[in-house]
């Protein structure tokens, strides 16, 4: 894709844009910290705290967790008084703006919308709902409520994303037609959500893909996809022994404006010698390639750290952006909290993890009827924009 081309379409991607950004509240003074509330007191919590904690912007107040053992814990870890063992005696308890839902993937939309309701903020892991028609409902909630919504993941934040995405704008690729992203680890054991109906390896995995080739190469329009479990009996340590029924396997091809194919492989049965962590990782995991040049993310795109770029012009190929900065993957409520207080537009956007939501519901869709499906969603594009 040509740099005008390319500016052409980001300028109708935006016009395009359904639901318009709602308004960010007015800048809060800056030595204000966002009282923040946490429910899901599980795994991922334990990277979550600990970033929040060091936050200028954040101040942790309560935490909730329906085993009251595991806000117990964490609240003893952070000094953390304030404790409860559901969203609806958290909300009526110590006062907080933003809500931080680290919760069972399946009880996402119920009590995002239920703190929206209530007139908080809410930054959501990912999904933001189980199904689109859901998150879209929230987005609108959360406009009639003059209050704000955004899910994971934070891919878009890194360096190497925004190293991506200039050199995109800036045409180095020459004419842009394919790209594959792939992500996959033998699955977690600690908890069978990820299994059960609505879990699966594309909201827990492929998210971060399919957000990271969206944010690059701009909004889907079809998706064709397949999906399959390979492993249909697992033993997880809260139920045992459970049956999977969300895909742990998954393909999907995304149709992008002007024709650029791209595709995203995941699923809870690839072996990685890297682990879960992906420590020690040093190979691409997103490719994208155009008429003049190619180009790859090394390492995760949750934790990138360095992009391989070679062009007909330099054909050796070249390491840029090896500054990880301070992008974690963990960062999206503190980022959203500073942004809060700011006044400032995120790069990450709620109608961008709508839009990945309604590509992991299409992918579903393609494979029970065998067809290819149209998306209706868009979000506003380029993320990042050349300079
Ligand atoms: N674990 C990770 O490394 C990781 C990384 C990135 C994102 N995530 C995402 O974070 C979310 C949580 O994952 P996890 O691995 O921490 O799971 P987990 O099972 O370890 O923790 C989830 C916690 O939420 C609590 N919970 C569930 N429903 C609740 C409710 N209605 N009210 C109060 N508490 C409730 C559970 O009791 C549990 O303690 C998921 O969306 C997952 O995809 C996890």
């Amino acid at each position: 894709m040509r740099r005008r081309e390319f500016l052409r379409q980001a300028a109708s991607a935006s016009a395009l844009v359904l639901v318009s950004p709602s308004f960010l509240p007015a800048a809060l003074p800056l030595d204000r910290r966002i009282r923040v509330g946490v429910i899901g007191c599980g795994s991922v919590s334990g990277m979550y705290l600990p970033h929040l904690a060091k936050s200028p912007h954040v101040e942790v107040v309560s935490l909730c967790d329906r085993r009251p053992d595991r806000a117990a814990s964490r609240g003893d870890e952070f000094r953390i008084a304030a404790r409860y063992d559901s969203l609806e005696t958290m909300l009526a308890g110590e006062p907080f703006d933003l809500l931080v839902n680290l919760t069972d993937m399946q009880e996402h939309g119920r009590l995002n919308q239920m703190a929206l309701t209530a007139d908080r903020h809410v930054w959501s892991e990912k999904p933001l709902a189980n199904t689109y028609r859901e998150g879209k409902a929230l987005l609108e909630l959360a406009a009639q409520r003059g209050k704000r919504i955004w899910g994971a993941p934070a891919v878009v934040n890194s360096p190497q994303f925004a190293e991506m995405a200039r050199l995109l704008g800036d045409g180095r690729l020459g004419r842009v037609a394919a790209a594959h992203a792939h992500y996959g680890h033998t699955g977690p054991h600690w908890s069978a959500f990820f299994y059960e109906e609505l879990g699966g390896s594309l909201p827990d995995l492929g998210v971060y893909n399919l957000a990271t080739l969206t944010g690059l190469l701009g909004p889907a329009k079809s998706v064709v996809a397949m999906t399959s479990v390979i492993t249909p009996q697992r033993t997880v340590d809260d139920k045992g022994a459970i049956e999977v029924k969300a895909e742990d396997n998954a393909m999907v091809l995304m149709e992008h404006a002007s024709g650029v194919l791209s595709h995203v492989q995941c699923g809870f049965n690839y072996f990685d010698p890297y682990g879960h962590e992906g420590d020690g990782q040093d190979r691409p995991t997103i490719s994208v390639w155009g008429s003049q040049g190619s180009m790859h993310l090394i390492g995760y795109d949750w934790a990138p750290f360095a992009v391989e770029l070679a062009t007909a012009e330099q054909p050796t190929p070249v390491r840029l952006a090896t500054d990880t900065a301070d992008y974690v993957w963990e960062q999206g409520a503190s980022v959203i909290a500073q942004s809060l207080v700011s006044g400032s537009e995120p790069l990450i956007a709620a109608q961008h993890a709508l839009h990945v939501l309604e590509v992991i519901e299409a992918a579903r869709d393609s494979q029970r009827t065998g067809k290819r499906v149209m998306l209706e969603s868009t979000f506003a594009w380029p993320v990042v924009r050349a300079e």
